[in-house]
């Protein structure tokens, strides 16, 4: 069984002394639970402050970015190896990022490149935009977002693909439990094709968009999604503790059930 992982994506939000208490608020609940992958993206200057905080806890810590070279003349970029030494997760092609910072498939695939060749898990965010899934086009963006971001990629190395709807983000407006089910399960059945049926199966898949405490319960308990990206509601300490306690649950039921 693929272990659930909830990364709670805060973009641009929150000073270093906010993501602090944020995480202060949740700490001691978040690190006593055993069977969920807890992921927190705050912004990169407050990487280091929250990791002190969760060190020695159960709870990991994602950037959001980072630049594909190692380092050198690069004003403003982080690079893989600084993040190395502080956090374990990276979201990468964030549908924000494509479309306000002009990130290509191209790019993308450096950045995916970039993170696992330091040991970084890289958290690809792929998902179409409300006129291509008007025009039936879901399934050919998500299987061309794949192909060209996982281009020479030879091994996962526990990269995590997040299925998130352009149309879905910071909207309030939700996929349904089965629309992202049936997506995810294209998206599996894609690695299966790209790399072999065992990779596809242990690879986790995560929903994201409008995801909140309301309607967790609805996308983790489909069979093919392994978790959730979560934007908005990982600003507030109860919601965000309640999806991972939500999963949880989820996860025990099913482990007491097989
Ligand atoms: P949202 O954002 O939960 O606020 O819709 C999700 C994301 O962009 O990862």
């Amino acid at each position: 069984m693929r272990l659930p992982l909830i990364a709670g994506n805060r973009k641009m939000n929150t000073t270093v002394r906010e993501a602090v208490a944020l995480v202060s608020e949740m700490r001691l609940e978040l690190d006593a639970i055993a069977n969920v992958d807890k992921v927190i993206c705050p912004p990169f200057i407050s990487l280091a402050a929250v990791g002190e905080l969760i060190k020695g806890s159960s709870i990991k810590l994602g950037a959001q970015n980072l630049y594909f070279a190692e380092k050198g003349a690069y004003t403003g970029e982080i690079s893989p190896l600084m993040l190395a030494d502080l956090c374990q997760f990276v979201i990468i092609g964030h549908s924000e990022r494509r479309q306000y910072f002009n990130e290509t498939g191209e790019i993308i695939n450096k950045k995916a490149q970039a993170a696992l060749r330091v040991g970084l898990k890289p958290i690809l965010c792929i998902g179409e935009s409300l006129k291509e899934n008007e025009a039936g086009k879901t399934a050919e963006v998500v299987t061309e977002q794949m192909r060209s971001s996982l281009a020479r990629v030879n091994e996962l190395d526990g990269l995590v693909i997040a299925y998130e709807p352009v149309w879905a983000i910071g909207t309030g407006r939700a996929a349904t439990g089965q629309q992202a089910n049936e997506t995810i399960g294209l998206i599996r059945h894609n690695i299966t094709k790209l790399y072999d049926k065992e990779i596809a199966q242990d690879l986790r898949i995560l929903y994201g968009g409008s995801v909140t405490a309301a309607n967790a319960t609805e996308f983790i308990s489909q069979p093919e999604i392994d978790g959730a990206l979560v934007g908005g509601a990982s600003l507030k300490a109860e919601e965000f503790l309640s999806i991972v306690k939500q999963t949880s649950a989820i996860r025990t039921h099913l482990s007491e059930e097989s």
